[in-house]
């Protein structure tokens, strides 16, 4: 297993050229759904097991930051969100930057006026923390390659942005890379857990997958992710888990690989009901699934069944469901979606969107 030195996102303050006073920068992050989920973490957000997910396209979250030199020491900024200043995530983000001083010593020399908006609506279920905190790391990590006297490679920044967006969410790691990305020290997978990796051995079926969001119901979430990977610490099935979702990663990447959506479909399903059975059978137990989530998984499958459609569905931890299908097969399931599955949803709400390149420098 590749072994990450800390040392490795890490500089010593002389090797910075500080001499600029502003500095403005903007990235556009994406969203990921994961195949394989991750559920439970130790240490400095490491994963208990690998992930890999799909890097999406339209649903992202656009950050500006504004660096401005100062004269006082200590992390200092201003966050506002679709133009409104949002203390309750300023005062999340001032936490997150104060824990990653050692990643960027000359942080405390600047104010930062960070701006930030999205594609997606707040509460839809879209992973926001994946692409907020992506597009925070990778503004940080634009400054720092600014300030460099030695410019760190392509693959060295992008590793840095992945492993400081996991210090903000973990799943955030896996949005620096373009179409998939795994997460989580994997020896099928050569991933590690101080950062992602981006994962291109799949065939040309997979290729800009699609994924339509049935927006089951926008309300907040029953339980937070924190508190989610939390409930895997004493969870009777953990070390069932964790090691099922190796076995799963083995059978995701088989199926990738040979263009079997059969399998892909059996492996993606029984990850999103893993996840969902893990929190049901939590101390104490959460249903993250509304009616209408069975209803549609229902339908989905009988849908499959019925006509040999390539379409499956997973779920993030909510109750909406994410209905995954290749490029090939978009008339006859966007049809199915209208007829079948937007009825199911709230307001008529389905977001569509696919496989995606990563981040973009605004
Ligand atoms: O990145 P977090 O801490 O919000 O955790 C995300 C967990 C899941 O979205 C449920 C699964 C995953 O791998 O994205």
């Amino acid at each position: 297993m590749k072994r990450v030195p800390n040392t490795m996102f890490t500089n010593s303050i002389e090797e910075y050229n500080l001499e600029a006073n502003e500095y403005s920068v903007g990235h556009t992050s994406p969203s990921n759904i994961a195949l394989v989920k991750y559920w439970g973490k130790f240490g400095r957000q490491f994963p208990r097991n690998p992930s890999l997910s799909i890097t999406l396209d339209k649903a992202h979250t656009s950050t500006r930051v504004k660096f401005s030199k100062k004269d006082t020491q200590g992390i200092s900024l201003t966050f506002k969100f679709e133009g409104n200043e949002k203390t309750d995530f300023a005062n999340k983000i001032q936490k997150f930057l104060e824990s990653i001083v050692e990643e960027f010593p000359y942080l405390p020399l600047y104010h930062l006026d960070i701006e930030s908006s999205n594609t997606f609506p707040h509460s839809s279920g879209i992973a926001s923390s994946a692409s907020s905190m992506s597009a925070l790391a990778m503004c940080l990590c634009d400054f720092e390659r600014e300030l460099l006297k030695t410019k760190p490679s392509e693959e060295d920044f992008l590793n840095k942005a992945s492993y400081i967006a996991r210090l903000g969410s973990g799943s955030a790691s896996r949005s620096v890379f373009a179409k998939m990305a795994s997460w989580g020290e994997s020896y099928e997978l050569g991933s590690v857990n101080e950062f992602a990796s981006p994962y291109i051995d799949f065939a040309p079926l997979f290729e800009n997958i699609c994924d339509s969001v049935a927006i089951i119901s926008s309300g907040e979430k029953a339980v937070s992710s924190r508190a989610g990977h939390a409930l895997m610490e004493n969870h009777p099935f953990a070390q069932t888990r964790f090691e099922s979702a190796h076995h799963n990663i083995a059978t995701l990447v088989k199926a990738l690989k040979e263009g079997d959506f059969k399998s892909f479909a059996e492996v993606v399903e029984i990850e999103a009901l893993e996840l969902h059975g893990l929190m049901m059978n939590s101390r104490p137990s959460f249903i993250l699934m509304a009616t209408n989530t069975l209803e549609a998984i229902n339908r989905i499958r009988k849908f499959r069944e019925d006509t040999g459609t390539m379409v499956c569905f997973t779920l993030d931890a909510g109750p909406n469901v994410h209905i995954l299908y290749p490029q090939s097969e978009k008339s006859t399931v966007l049809k199915f979606i209208e007829e079948e599955i937007t009825p199911l949803t709230q307001g008529g709400l389905v977001i569509h969107d696919h496989m995606g390149n990563g981040p973009v420098k605004l």
